[in-house]
């Protein structure tokens, strides 16, 4: 009887291996990919927090949508009935909201690990560039995100930053008319948002994230030396599969955790809802913008547009513009870590001064 299981099973699977011709051994060799031993602290592979916390809102979102109404009429509506009427609606959204939240810190610290550790220096150029660019598509997830609910506030920031994008020089009108759908937020603005919400931005997001590893595995991970370390060679590595693998899955399951006990405590709110006609008295986008928002409100509409936009430009190609200053200049990798300090205070200022000031 046994032998005869045996048998059936044998012949099930070869009869799958032919319906499904792949070759295993190569996922069995690409999982065997030695890492390296800095791999096994959090720091150092935070690239999968992101990773895993996308997944959590493409399925969070998939299941709100299938209540959200895209139209200025219902859509409030239909975020209070998800809240308040949908059975677990109110989880749903909460996770969603602190998912969305966690993934823009994660991306933030990741950069900031490869930035501090030098591991976009030759040849992670490209990735750097890769990378920037899904932290720009995370931010564009959440800022299209809180529009959709069109509560007060949403629809009040909708209109700041599409005044911002006003004042870009030469396109500005181009880029705030396109995002509107017209010259003022309303309908088809949200039809828009909801587009790129659901449709467009996801898109981007897995293909920047495919291209984003494969790079990482053509290039493998920066192996970094620590002072002091005495480790010989072949004990600095470990294999990625399972013994990083493991490491991700835990780090998976504590994010869940974090994630319900976080929608647990606060859980999302619903403010009041949109009103065109009635400025609300302090404007605030989502924190992410508050260092951009403090820097409007320091400066002009359009200095603060070009200057944001100049730095960002400069964070993009920093890898290429490094190394020119390095090859014009012999400016010093010492330097780098001081315009990345600068860099990261600045932004922590103005964001802290942001949040306490109405
Ligand atoms: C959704 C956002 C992102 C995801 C899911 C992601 C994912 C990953 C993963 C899984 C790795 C492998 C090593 C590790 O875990 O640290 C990695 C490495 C890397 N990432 Fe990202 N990343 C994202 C955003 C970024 C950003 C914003 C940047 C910088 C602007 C960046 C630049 C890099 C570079 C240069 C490497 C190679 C590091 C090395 O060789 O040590 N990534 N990323």
């Amino acid at each position: 009887m046994p032998e005869r299981i045996a048998t059936e099973k044998k012949g099930f699977f070869s009869r799958l291996e032919t319906l499904f011709p792949f070759d295993w051994d190569l996922l069995r060799h690409a999982g065997a990919e030695p890492v390296p031993y800095h791999l096994k602290k959090w720091w150092f592979c935070l690239g999968g927090t992101p990773m895993y916390l996308f997944v959590v809102q493409v399925i969070t979102g998939i299941a709100l949508t299938f209540y959200y109404v895209p139209s200025p009429a219902e859509a409030y509506h239909s975020v209070f009935v998800i809240t308040h009427d949908i059975r677990f609606g109110w989880f749903l959204r909460s996770l969603h909201k602190w998912s969305a939240n966690l993934m823009i810190i994660s991306v933030f610290l990741h950069l900031l690990r490869v930035y501090f550790t030098g591991a976009y220096r030759h040849p992670r150029e490209l990735n750097w560039v890769f990378g920037f660019s899904l932290l720009g598509a995370t931010l564009a997830f959440g800022f299209t995100g809180y529009s959709l609910v069109y509560e007060q506030l949403s629809f009040w920031g909708a209109t700041v930053a599409t005044n911002l994008a006003d004042a870009v020089p030469f396109v500005g009108s181009y880029i705030s008319y396109f995002m509107r759908g017209g010259p003022e937020v309303g309908e088809q603005t949200l039809t828009r948002f909801f587009i790129f919400h659901i449709g467009v931005l996801p898109t981007v997001v897995f293909l920047l994230l495919a291209m984003h590893i494969v790079l990482v595995r053509l290039h493998g991970v920066t192996e970094l030396h620590f002072e002091g370390e005495e480790v010989q060679k072949e004990h600095r590595f470990f294999r990625f599969w399972p013994e990083h693998a493991t490491t991700e899955i835990l780090i998976g399951v504590l994010l869940m955790y974090l994630l319900t006990i976080l929608s647990l405590i606060w859980p999302a709110t619903l403010g009041a809802p949109a009103n065109p006609n009635v400025t609300p008295e302090h404007i605030k986008p989502e924190w992410y913008f508050y260092f951009s928002f403090r820097l409007l409100k320091l400066t002009s509409l359009k200095v603060s547009v070009v200057l944001t936009g100049a730095l960002m430009a400069i964070a993009m190609f920093w890898p290429f513009i490094e190394s020119w200053l390095k090859r014009k200049f012999g400016m010093s990798e010492r330097l780098s870590i001081f315009i990345g300090i600068f860099a990261f205070l600045g932004f922590l200022v103005l964001t802290v001064w942001e949040s306490f000031a109405h």
